[in-house]
């Protein structure tokens, strides 16, 4: 028959099934088409991708690697488009390069790779009547920031002595952005991205803080110490402390320097979502992804200038610089034992309250026996002395634009309860925990910058036939099995929408929109699904489109261009390539009405 699919506002779909095809796969009635992919060119000069001959200089005019946040951003004055900001997460080189030999890089592969990470800035243009999106190629805000783009380092340990190195003594200006996972935009109009996994960049990294923080102590995988001294800790031991932090980028000036915020702590970030108190103060929430690790917020003690005068802007650039770095510490309410095998608790949730530790303000820290400067470039130490709860490795952190609630994405801990390894608690109440769950997080009062909190699980993920999993009480017979959240938005309608890296169910990764509000709140239903060997990432909810960044195709243990996990996007005997997709309805109509 022809019955329109039910569900909330905004989820009115027909759910994908979990699958392993080789493909994006989306709802029926639904069109998709690719935006951009890795190589595609987009300043002035850049050449067509040719994969038999790469170059640096031909990449670095070309969209990066591992595209994963993806901010869109309005461009009023020029009717249909977009500014389009995304992430380069990583490169992986034994699926760019035929007969990559991984203990013999050249040069040129590693500065191909160098360019092929960082952030692109590129217009896209929509199409008339559907949700397709195309690159407007050589457009004048179109960019590439890269591994050697110079950064201004702010904030309050902006020329630390833990920051200089020989090339930079003034410890303010820094070559390139690595690892960057999530993100933000800004309610100014910026973007923010999260450096995340830097470690794997710095060789010889020996010293207690550089274990703290996963440096190998001898060289690393991608051997880029034999071609600059900066990523060897044994000559520039400073150079590890210059990343790690919450970057931000002005894609309406090309000529911007981006800026390294110290001021919301060195971890590895996720990603970094703000929200603004009822005075107008950015209130920043950001997570710090490795097992046992934290969950943090940053209050600025500046308001934001509204409009977007030459003056405002300035100032606006300004707000992240100045404020208080806490960490949360969760306590749940439940007085029997929490067992791990996440059973509910006798009163129906894993609830219970927090309160945000603060670790600095400005030069004055508040954790003992550390300076300021050295609990922001040693966050992860800091967080340690204050006794801050060791989360299930916190991804992406979303607040509600319409509620205030704040969504945390808590991917998988396998971990949890290991001999040694703390065991579970009422926000991470499965050992050995595969699949993750979502919390919910609501400040006093719902004033971003309260220092107390109410927090419960929204998702327990798993297959719904399991019982140790949980959808805000929805029956789950009528939810997909999910595995894995990690990247979060909202649509226009308050629905929560949750991508996943890493399913441990069997199937590939996907999106899914849950309701957050109202009967149908937990109802959760599987958008799409992304080829062989990919996380989703970077999702972007719009009323006539969903826009998703299809992460690291391909990559299966062993995988190389010889021997690919997967032949998507542009099928057998091409190189498999990262890209974004866009679908939309194929009867014109906004996305699940
Ligand atoms: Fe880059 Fe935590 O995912
Ligand atoms: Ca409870
Ligand atoms: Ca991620
Ligand atoms: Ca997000």
């Amino acid at each position: 028959g022809h019955g329109r699919p039910d569900g909330a506002r905004g989820l009115r779909f027909t759910p994908v099934p979990p699958n392993v095809n080789d493909a994006v796969t989306v709802p029926a009635g639904h069109a998709q088409g690719v935006v951009i992919r890795w190589g595609d060119p987009i300043l002035r000069g850049a050449p067509a991708f040719d994969a038999e001959n790469q170059t640096a200089k031909a990449q670095e005019g070309q969209f990066g690697y591992n595209n994963d946040f993806l901010s869109l951003l309005p461009l009023p004055g020029e009717r249909g488009r977009q500014v389009m900001v995304a992430n380069h997460e990583y490169t992986s080189e034994q699926l760019m390069f035929r007969g990559y030999d991984p203990e013999n890089p050249t040069r040129e592969q590693v500065e191909i790779g160098w360019a092929g990470h960082g952030l692109s800035v590129v217009v896209v243009q929509e199409e008339r009547g559907t949700g397709r999106l195309t690159p407007v190629v050589r457009h004048r805000l179109n960019r590439r920031i890269t591994a050697t783009t110079e950064f201004e380092v702010t904030g309050p340990a902006a020329g630390s002595p833990l920051l200089t190195t020989s090339a930079d003594p003034t410890g303010t200006k820094v070559l390139g952005t690595f690892n960057n996972c999530a993100g933000g935009t800004t309610p100014w109009g910026t973007t923010l991205h999260g450096e995340e996994n830097i470690n794997q960049y710095f060789a010889n990294g020996t010293r207690a803080t550089d274990r703290r923080y996963g440096l190998p102590t001898g060289v690393t995988e991608r051997k880029w110490e034999r071609f600059d001294r900066r990523f060897d800790v044994a000559l520039e031991p400073n150079e590890p402390h210059r990343h790690g932090w919450v970057v931000e980028l002005d894609p309406y000036d090309p000529d911007s320097t981006p800026r390294k915020h110290t001021a919301l702590g060195r971890l590895k970030h996720e990603g970094a979502e703000p929200r603004l108190t009822a005075d107008g103060r950015p209130a920043v929430y950001t997570g710090d992804d490795e097992r046992f690790e934290y969950l943090y917020k940053f209050v600025s003690s500046k308001r934001m200038r509204q409009g977007h005068s030459r003056a405002a802007r300035r100032h606006n650039l300004t707000l992240l610089d100045e404020g208080t770095l806490y960490v949360a510490k969760l306590t749940g309410d439940s007085p029997e034992a929490i067992d791990g095998s996440g059973r509910l608790p006798d009163d129906g949730e894993f609830d219970g309250s927090g309160v945000w530790i603060p670790l600095a303000t400005g030069d004055v820290s508040h954790v003992p026996g550390m300076t300021a400067d050295e609990v922001y470039v040693f966050t992860r130490l800091a967080a340690d002395k204050v006794g801050a709860t060791k989360m299930d490795r916190p991804e992406d952190v979303e607040p509600s634009p319409r509620t205030g609630r704040v969504y945390v994405a808590l991917t998988n801990n396998t971990d949890r309860g290991k001999p040694g390894k703390p065991g579970a608690d009422e926000a991470n109440p499965r050992n050995l925990n595969k699949h993750g769950q979502i919390l919910e997080l609501m400040e006093d009062r719902n004033d971003p910058s309260s220092t107390t909190f109410a927090w419960r699980l929204f998702l327990v993920a798993g297959d719904p036939a399991d019982p140790a999993t949980y959808f805000a009480g929805f029956p789950k017979e009528r939810v997909s099995p999910i595995s894995c959240p990690d990247n979060v938005t909202f649509d226009p309608h308050g629905n929560l929408w949750i991508s996943t890296d890493g399913n441990k169910l069997g199937s590939n990764d996907g999106l899914f929109g849950v309701a957050t509000r109202g009967e149908r709140r937990g109802e959760l239903k599987q958008f799409l699904s992304v080829p062989v060997g990919a996380e989703t990432c970077g999702p972007i909810v719009q009323d006539r489109r969903v826009v998703v960044a299809v992460q690291h195709p391909g990559e299966v243990d062993g995988a190389s261009v010889e021997l690919p996990g997967s032949t998507w996007p542009d099928g057998p005997g091409k190189l498999v390539r990262p890209a974004v997709v866009a679908v939309w309805r194929e009867d014109g109509r906004d996305i699940g009405v």
